[in-house]
C-alpha cells in the first residue's frame, strides 16, 4: 500500500460514500479497503475504431495479448499428473499441464512437425502425442518419439523440446505469459495479493461456470461489468439494495494493470433519496437475492439496526454455518459489497468473503465482434472439507438466457438485461457518426485506465 495513493481523496459522490459507510463498521477494517485511489488517467474519448476495427484487433492480438499475464485457469483443474488445460486466446494456443506433482508448464500448443494442434481438448495425457503422425512429446515437453525416425535425420532432440510460455499462481489461480521478459507475476498483481491475503482464494473452490459467446467486442462486453453507472437505466430493479451512483472507484496511474471499485449493498441507490426505508431494503433483498438469505422470507430489521448490518450478520451467520470459519471478524463490507478488482486485460476477481465472482472477457478467435464471457463462482471451503471437484464451464447456447442457470441467482435476470445492450452497442458502434465515445471522469474512469494500459501496448512495436 502505498501512501501516495491512500492520501488522494476520492471524489464526492452522491449519498453516503463507501468510506462514509466503513465508518458504521462494528470490527477492524482491514487497510485495504480503507485505501483509495482517484488518479486522473486521462479524459480523452476513446477512438470508436478501436472496437469495430480489424486492424486495432490485429494490433492488440500481435502487441498486446502475447505480453500480458492472463488468467489461464485454475490449479483446482488440474490435480494429477498428466492433467492440462486448453487456453485459447486469438490465434494463440496453449497447453497447461501438470507435469510433475509440483510442477505447472505452459507449452505452445502446436507440433512442431507440420504445425497441427497438439490438444485440441482439455484432459488426462501420460504424454503429448500428436494425431496426425505421431510425433511425441513427454509431459515435460521433451521430445519423445519420431514416427519413421529413419526419415528425419536433421532432428536434434535436444532442439525439439516443446517451446514454453512463462507460468505463475496467484489465489489458486495458473496464469500465464508468452513473454519471456515479462515482469513477474506478482508484481504485475500489484496491490491485489495483498489485498486478497486474508480472503485466501486459493483455498475456495470453483462451484459454478457459465459462459456464452457474446456478439461484441471484448472490451465493449468487459466495460459493461466494470462501472455502476449503468444500474439505474438497465437495472433499475436493484436500486433499492444496492449502492450504484456512489460507488468508489480506485484506480492509480502508478498501477497499469490493476483497478477496483467497490459497489456497496444493502443499501440504497442515492438516486432513491437519502431516507430509504431499511425494511423495504431487506424486502428488496429477500425478494430476489441468492447471494444472501435466498429464500427467506418476511424477515423483520430490528429496530436501531440497519438494513446492512442486519443482512451483514444473515451472510455472516451463512458463510460460517457451510464453511465452519469463524467470520466474526469480517466487516459487513466483506460479507456484502460487490469488492471487484480488475487485472488487466480481462480478469475480474471479486473479494470479501461470500461467493466471489470471477469474470474473465476472451476475444472468439479473430473475430474483433465476438467474445467468450465467463463468470464463475468461488466459495470457501465447506465445513466437512469434502471439496467436490471443479465446476466445468456451461456454454449457453445463443438464444439461451444466464437466467435459465437456477445456480446464478439475481445475476441471472441481471446479465441477461446486460446482454439486451452489448450486441447493441456493437451495433450502434458501427452505425455511429461521433468517432469516439465520452466516458464519464469519475464512474468510467476504470475503463479510462484500461484503455491507458493498452494504448500503451498497442503503441510499442
Ligand atoms: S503434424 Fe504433428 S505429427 Fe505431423
Ligand atoms: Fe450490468
Amino acid at each position: 500500500m502505498r501512501s501516495s495513493t491512500t492520501q488522494r481523496q476520492a471524489p464526492r459522490v452522491p449519498g453516503r460514500s463507501v468510506q462514509e459507510l466503513l465508518d458504521a463498521e462494528r470490527v477492524a477494517i482491514p487497510p485495504a479497503l480503507r485505501e483509495t485511489a482517484a488518479d486522473d488517467v486521462g479524459c480523452t474519448d476513446v477512438k470508436v475504431e478501436c472496437f469495430t476495427s480489424q486492424a486495432f484487433f490485429d494490433l492488440e492480438m500481435e502487441r498486446m495479448w502475447p505480453r500480458v499475464w492472463q488468467m489461464a485457469c485454475r490449479v483446482e483443474e488440474i490435480p494429477r499428473v498428466g492433467d492440462h488445460v486448453v487456453y485459447e486466446i486469438g490465434r494463440y494456443s496453449l497447453l497447461i499441464a501438470r507435469s510433475a506433482p509440483d510442477r505447472i508448464q505452459a507449452f505452445h500448443n502446436a507440433c512442431l512437425h507440420r504445425g497441427r494442434i497438439l490438444r485440441s481438448q482439455s484432459g488426462n495425457v501420460q504424454s503429448f502425442r500428436c494425431p496426425f503422425h505421431g510425433f511425441e512429446w513427454t509431459l515435460d515437453g521433451r521430445l519423445a518419439d519420431v514416427p519413421c525416425r529413419w526419415d528425419f535425420p536433421d532432428i536434434v532432440d535436444e532442439e525439439w523440446s516443446l517451446p514454453e510460455a512463462r507460468v505463475d499462481t496467484w489465489g489458486g489461480f495458473v496464469f500465464v505469459n508468452m513473454d519471456e521478459d515479462a515482469e513477474p507475476l506478482d508484481a504485475y498483481l500489484a496491490e491485489i495479493p495483498e489485498h486478497f491475503r486474508e480472503w485466501a482464494l486459493e483455498d475456495r473452490h470453483k462451484v459454478l461456470h457459465v459462459a456464452k459467446v457474446i456478439e461484441a467486442n471484448w472490451k465493449v462486453v468487459l466495460e459493461a461489468f466494470v462501472e455502476s453507472h449503468h444500474v439505474l437505466a438497465t437495472h433499475p430493479q436493484i436500486m433499492p439494495s444496492t449502492g450504484d451512483t456512489n460507488t468508489q472507484y480506485d484506480v492509480s496511474a502508478d498501477r497499469p494493470h490493476t483497478n477496483r471499485m467497490i459497489t456497496a449493498m444493502a443499501v440504497a441507490s442515492p438516486t432513491l433519496g437519502d431516507d430509504y426505508p431499511e425494511q423495504k431494503i431487506v424486502d428488496a433483498m429477500l425478494g430476489g437475492s441468492s447471494r444472501v438469505a435466498a429464500g427467506r422470507t418476511g424477515l423483520v430489521v430490528p429496530e436501531g439496526q440497519t438494513a446492512r448490518s442486519f443482512m451483514a450478520d444473515l451472510a455472516r451467520g451463512a458463510q460460517q454455518a457451510a464453511s465452519g470459519l469463524d467470520l466474526s471478524h469480517a466487516t459487513d463490507s466483506e460479507m456484502l459489497d460487490a469488492i471487484e478488482y480488475y487485472v488487466f486485460p480481462n480478469f475480474c476477481p471479486w473479494g470479501g468473503y461470500q461467493r466471489n465472482i470471477m469474470y474473465r472477457f476472451r476475444p472468439v478467435g479473430c473475430d474483433p465482434e465476438r467474445t467468450l464471457m465467463e463468470a464463475m463462482f468461488l466459495v470457501l471451503p465447506p465445513a466437512d472439507g469434502d471439496r467436490p471437484p471443479p465446476s466445468p464451464m456451461k456454454l449457453l447456447e445463443t438464444d439461451e438466457k444466464w437466467s435459465s442457470v437456477p445456480e446464478l441467482g439475481i445475476l441471472g435476470p441481471v446479465f441477461d438485461q446486460d446482454m439486451s445492450n452489448l450486441s447493441m452497442v456493437q451495433k450502434g458502434l458501427r452505425a455511429t457518426r461521433k468517432p469516439t465515445v465520452t466516458l464519464a471522469r469519475y464512474q468510467e474512469s476504470r475503463i479510462r485506465h484500461l484503455h491507458a494500459t493498452l494504448d500503451r501496448y498497442v503503441s510499442n512495436p
